[in-house]
């Protein structure tokens, strides 16, 4: 009796055992740091850059999951980078305030990036608001004097497995969102914003990564909405809506004669307006072994798009670099299907390619575009592809 009462009792405390392991990983502890205890000062006045500093050692060397947390208030933060390799695989960067760069744009305006976040994994920036304070240096470029590039106001590099939700992202010196060398983002719910004329401001730009997707943004600023370069693979890209700014563009490319190629770009569900352009392709005419191959632009609003739809891969602003060459990029299987709206220019649709490597599977299908005034066109040079269904203005393919 004595016997069966004690394995009954050590069977029923090694199921215990393991119920409460199964338990413990469930709940796998995150442990949060909050900026504050590490020397923060929301009052927008106090340096807060090593406190964030500290902050980020502090989570990346984290064994498990962690929160750092930036509470309600106005931070002040100079260049900041966070980089790995972190112990930690889940970072949480839970921002509820404003984190704001120096008024001074000289301090930024050196650096490539004011906050930067480089060989990280698992990272996800929730929340928050990035004022990165890019007037003085624009007024400073307007003048033409000396002035420094700017730096980017949130910056990945060599990255894999990152989120940015409900990031709102304002007047940035230069790029406000790169992504670069990086592998699954989703980039879900921003907000860009600066003045349509603030020089060099692109919103989100994407090269060389892949599985990259961006929904639910607005970007309202200075250049592209969305720039994408070269090596960029498998982006998806939905429900955007861009204005001002120079539209969604793959390009430019043939900067360089080696360059890695785009491919399978989505771009679904789009709303362009008052833009420079809706979807542009654009290289230089210069040599490259560079090329683009499937593209789809399905489902989009234009409203007064000064070029709706166009390939450019004759550019070579001021004829230098590039007098009498021909870009070497091949463009391959492009498909514009449901576009409607109105065209600020009588060119609603304009193919313009490479006279060495003309653009070849290019696909119009139910587009309905009308320019106010007269009549609107299409213009073909060097292109192979077809028409289906109505298309507005007459196709030229
Ligand atoms: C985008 O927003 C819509 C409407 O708010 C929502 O239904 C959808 O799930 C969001 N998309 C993503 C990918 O989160
Ligand atoms: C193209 O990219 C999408 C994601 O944007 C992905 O789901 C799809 O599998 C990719 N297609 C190919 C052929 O790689």
């Amino acid at each position: 009796m004595e016997r069966l009462f004690s394995s009954l009792f050590s069977s029923l405390f090694i199921i215990l055992f393991i119920l409460s392991i199964n338990l413990a990983s469930s709940y796998a502890t995150t442990t949060t740091y909050n900026v504050l205890s590490f020397g923060a000062k929301g009052n927008g006045v106090t340096d807060s850059t090593q406190a964030f500093a500290k902050a980020w050692a502090a989570a990346c060397a984290s064994t498990e999951s962690a929160t750092l947390y930036v509470p309600k208030g106005r931070y002040l933060l100079g260049s900041v980078a966070f980089n790995g390799d972190c112990k930690s695989s889940d970072i949480t960067f839970r921002i509820d305030g404003t984190l704001v760069a120096p008024a001074d744009y000289r301090v930024l305006g050196q650096a490539d990036n004011w906050l930067s976040f480089e060989g990280v994994s698992g990272v996800s920036i929730i929340g928050g608001a990035l004022d990165a304070k890019g007037s003085s240096l624009w007024a400073c470029k307007a003048s033409g004097t000396n002035c420094p590039d700017g730096a980017t106001t949130l910056s990945f590099t060599n990255s894999n497995n990152i989120r940015i939700n409900g990031l709102l992202s304002l007047n940035s010196q230069m790029f406000h969102i790169v992504i670069n060398g990086c592998k699954d983002v989703h980039v879900e719910g921003v907000t860009v914003i600066a003045p349509g004329n603030s020089p060099n401001t692109d919103g989100i730009h994407v090269q060389l990564s892949m599985n990259v997707k961006i929904t639910n943004c607005t970007i309202k600023t200075g250049d592209d909405c969305i720039p994408i370069g070269p090596g960029t693979k498998n982006l998806w890209i939905e429900r955007v809506t861009c204005g001002p700014g120079h539209g969604i563009s793959i390009g430019s490319l043939a900067k360089d004669l080696v360059e890695e190629g785009v491919q399978n770009v989505t771009v679904f569900k789009t709303v362009f307006t008052g833009t420079t352009n809706g979807f542009r392709i654009k290289s230089w005419a210069r040599p490259s072994n560079g090329f683009v191959q499937g593209v789809r632009f399905i489902d989009a609003v234009m409203r007064n798009v000064q070029f709706p739809i166009v390939i450019d891969q004759n550019y070579c602003p001021h004829n230098l670099n590039c007098p009498g060459q021909v870009s070497g990029v091949k463009i391959s299987d492009v498909i514009y299907q449901d576009i409607r709206g109105t065209s600020a220019t009588p060119i609603a649709i304009k193919f313009d390619c490479s006279p060495k490597y003309p653009c070849q599977g290019i696909r119009l299908q139910n587009i309905n575009l009308r320019h106010l005034k007269q009549e609107a066109q299409s213009s073909c040079n060097n292109v192979i592809g077809k028409a289906l269904g109505l298309v507005q203005p007459n196709s030229c393919l």
